[in-house]
């Protein structure tokens, strides 16, 4: 047996391998995977999303990433307001290939078979399939331009309880994905 070496006091990591950094967004990443509508005139628009996080209880605040490259983020910086649906596993399918194409080129509501519904305070459109549909103002863009950073404040939320399946999925990265699975209730101070 070989004796650690210490580094700075502590024992040396020598079990630990190498991590490639293209790595590190699959064990950070928190999912639920998301789908943000947008609706720029007449055109709706919707993309996948897992890079987001709650920022505020209530009322319920979610910094996300729009990149510049997605024709979503142009209509979330002229109109300030969006949809985020969250899908039933069961739609993985269309998740991904929402996440492999863009509203540029097609309708993507019509292609992947989306029930487009009215939100009540914004104009982007509620998806009838989603367990969950979220309607959200951008209230700061200030990180916008360097990290495709806007936050956004949920206005009205809407559960359907005609969809089933509410098992929500994780992007692990690289096409990769988990699907939540066992629920553990613990005594909690939480809001
Ligand atoms: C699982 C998955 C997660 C994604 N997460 C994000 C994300 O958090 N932010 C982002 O800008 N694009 C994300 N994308 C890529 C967009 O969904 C993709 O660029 C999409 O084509 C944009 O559509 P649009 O051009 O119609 O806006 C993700 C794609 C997949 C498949």
């Amino acid at each position: 047996m070989t004796t650690p070496v210490p580094v700075g006091g502590f024992p040396a990591p020598d079990m630990l391998v190498d991590l490639p950094l293209g790595e590190v967004y699959g064990f950070l990443e928190p999912g639920p995977v998301v789908l943000l509508t947008t609706r720029r005139g007449e055109r709706a628009n919707v993309m996948t999303m897992s890079w987001h996080m709650m920022v505020e209880f209530v009322p319920p605040r979610i910094a996300c990433v729009v990149s510049d490259a997605d024709h979503s983020a142009a209509a979330l910086t002229v109109t300030g307001e969006c949809v985020i649906a969250i899908p039933p596993a069961d739609l993985l399918a269309g998740v991904v290939a929402i996440g492999n194409s863009s509203g540029r080129s097609e309708d993507k509501f019509a292609a992947f078979g989306l029930t487009p519904l009215a939100a009540e305070t914004v104009a982007a459109p509620l998806i009838g399939e989603c367990f969950v549909d979220l309607e959200c103002r951008v209230i700061d863009s200030s990180l916008a331009d360097r990290f495709g950073i806007r936050v956004l404040e949920v206005i009205k939320a809407w559960r359907n309880p005609a969809v089933d399946d509410t098992r929500t999925l994780h992007h692990r990265g690289h096409g990769v994905f988990a699907v939540d699975g066992e629920t553990i209730r613990t005594a909690s101070r939480m809001p």
